[in-house]
């Protein structure tokens, strides 16, 4: 397993469509082992393979106490509506209220080449939601009205107008001194 490079804001590769898997090979493995590592060490909910500059549709959820992946996800069924704020681990430090579906049944592939359904509300719908969006090129900001989202987009690049590369290293918390 390793630790991967963050993709931030202004990558072209998370506007991107991301290509379709089919039967997971030892590549994809590989893969989602590398998603859970950067997932785990960045402190999120989720993570997509774009988000570490492989366009193809894999992503991983650790929520409500449910961890998984999810290999050509889709989403069977949608109902209700809720807001909440979202963060994206690829645009660090912006937060936005976005409303979606409350309730989702989820049809995916696991590593071992399983199609599964798994049924999900709160968080763990919310992350499926916005990592499913990242397959699709779509970010968080995108679900915001355009003033809120020109408000937080400038923000950001205000707070980012230094960095010289869309690429981040993830630096893992160190465990708590005494
Ligand atoms: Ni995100």
């Amino acid at each position: 397993m390793s630790l991967r490079l963050l993709h931030l804001l202004g990558s072209p590769v998370l506007r991107q469509r991301s290509a379709e898997v089919g039967r997971p090979d030892d590549e994809v493995t590989q893969l989602v082992e590398d998603l859970f590592e950067t997932m785990d060490a960045a402190r999120g909910v989720g993570l997509a393979a774009n988000q570490i500059g492989v366009a193809r549709r894999v992503a991983v959820v650790d929520a409500d106490e449910d961890r998984f992946e999810m290999i050509d996800p889709v989403i069977l069924e949608s109902e209700g509506r809720t807001g909440a704020e979202e963060g994206c681990l690829s645009i660090p430090e912006i937060y936005g209220e976005v409303s979606r579906p409350e309730r989702i049944v989820l049809e995916a592939t696991d590593r071992y080449g399983n199609r599964f359904r798994k049924e999900a509300t709160g968080l763990k719908a919310r992350a499926i939601q916005h990592e499913l969006d990242h397959l699709d090129g779509i970010l968080f900001l995108d679900h915001l009205s355009l003033v809120k989202r020109q408000i937080l987009l400038a923000r950001y690049r205000r707070e980012h107008k230094d960095d010289t590369s869309y690429l981040k290293e993830v630096q893992p918390e160190s465990a708590p001194s005494e």
